[in-house]
């Protein structure tokens, strides 16, 4: 349900497999509300757009999902928020655990000032306490590079240093070294906002080959790129969630004037 404005995707998402639930969630900074009784719900194995004007708590939604908003310190968050059916905000859930089963992916590439290889291994190794042997790890790496399509350009160069790649090859490396600790949902965050048309296109094209197995929420001000690479969108105004609906619908028959005139560059 999306308040009163639940839509056909909404809807027709009743029954389905829910990635991520949020209820009421309301969330702070200091004395400044940034979102306003938030319900959203995000099919497992689809991709779902997270669209609207700067500041409207598009990021501050998505941050909430792994509450790496809290580590500011002056975050107060209220209502549920759900992860493959897991309360998220359960004062015993584990963190590292939490990022790991939702894992982030940011405007800027940020690999590890380290090879390919051991950008791919870092959180397989937290995760499992230490190295593992040469071919279980050779295993994982090369895994993860065929999931993000990167297998091919860099498999005879695995010690080079990440942050000599292209962005391109360096945004898909983000997602890859996210996989080897099999997370259920992938958020990112206007992962394309640096890169040039080509590699947008190319990243596009590997988040439709991931979904299926990965449910992932995507913040993009790309409006065509909402439109290619997404099967639901969510519009955001003023903290509050106005619609959500299959994107097709949403682009050819918004159920808000708000949403019309947003998807028509009448404001943001
Ligand atoms: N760390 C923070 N401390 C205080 N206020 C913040 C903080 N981060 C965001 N805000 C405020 O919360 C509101 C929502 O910001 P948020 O960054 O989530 O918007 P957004 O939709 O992601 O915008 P953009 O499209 O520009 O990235 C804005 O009014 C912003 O100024
Ligand atoms: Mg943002």
């Amino acid at each position: 349900m999306v308040s009163d404005t639940t839509s056909t995707a909404a809807a027709t998402a009743t029954g389905k497999a829910k990635a991520i639930q949020t209820r009421k969630l309301n969330l702070w900074y200091g004395s400044f509300q940034a979102l306003f009784d938030v319900d959203i719900d995000v099919v497992q194995g689809k991709v779902t757009s997270l669209i609207g004007p700067s500041g409207c708590g598009k990021s501050t939604l998505l941050r909430s999902i792994n509450r790496i908003n809290e580590r500011l310190g002056y975050v107060r968050t209220t209502g549920t928020i759900e992860v493959m059916g897991h309360n998220v905000l359960d004062p015993s859930v584990e963190l590292t655990q939490l990022r790991r089963a939702a894992g982030m992916v940011f405007q800027r590439p940020n690999p590890l000032p380290l090879s390919i290889r051991d950008n791919l291994l870092f959180a397989y190794r937290l995760d499992r306490g230490g190295k593992g042997s040469r071919s279980d790890e050779d295993e994982v790496v090369e895994k993860a590079l065929k999931e993000v399509l990167l297998w091919d350009q860099v498999k005879d160069r695995l010690l080079q240093k990440a942050t000599e790649l292209s962005l391109e090859e360096q945004q898909k490396l983000c997602i890859a070294r996210l996989l080897p600790v099999k997370p259920s949902v992938l958020l990112m965050d206007e992962p394309c906002s640096a890169l040039d048309p080509e590699a947008t296109r190319a990243v596009e094209d590997l988040l439709w080959q991931l979904r299926g197995e990965y449910s992932i929420l995507i913040v993009t001000h790309n409006m065509a790129q909402a439109r290619r690479a997404s099967d639901e969108c969510i519009f955001m105004l003023m903290g509050k969630v106005v619609e959500h609906s299959a994107t097709v619908e949403m682009f050819v028959t918004p159920k808000h004037q708000e949403t019309a005139d947003y998807l028509e560059g009448r404001f943001g």
